[in-house]
């Protein structure tokens, strides 16, 4: 199932890096940042390699972003909510 859904009872509305996104209530914000197609949500400090998430469950680090201001936020172990701000380091790459 994928965790990008039309605005629903059944939804929640946050926005990434301006962008209003709709996804399933109860999902992790990586799952719903993935089923929104955004795959950057970092950038390696070093390389400038973009990097999204990995081992999905808050050992990689990969998948950290900033939510309502605050950076290094590891959006597997998120819940997404409703009216959350997220940040990624990434470009808006939608494939
Ligand atoms: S995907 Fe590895 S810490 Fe989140």
């Amino acid at each position: 199932m994928s965790a990008k859904a039309p605005a629903t009872p059944s939804t929640v509305t946050f926005e990434v890096n301006g962008r209003p996104v709709n996804a399933v209530k109860g999902v992790s914000l990586a799952a719903a940042l993935v089923g929104d197609r955004v795959w950057t949500f970092r950038r390696n400090p070093v390389s400038d390699e973009p990097r999204g998430p990995f081992c999905g469950m808050g050992i990689c680090l990969e998948c950290e972003v900033t939510v309502d201001g605050r950076p290094g936020v590891r959006a597997c172990l998120t819940p997404v909510r409703p009216g959350m701000r997220v940040e990624t380091a990434g470009t808006e790459e939608r494939p």
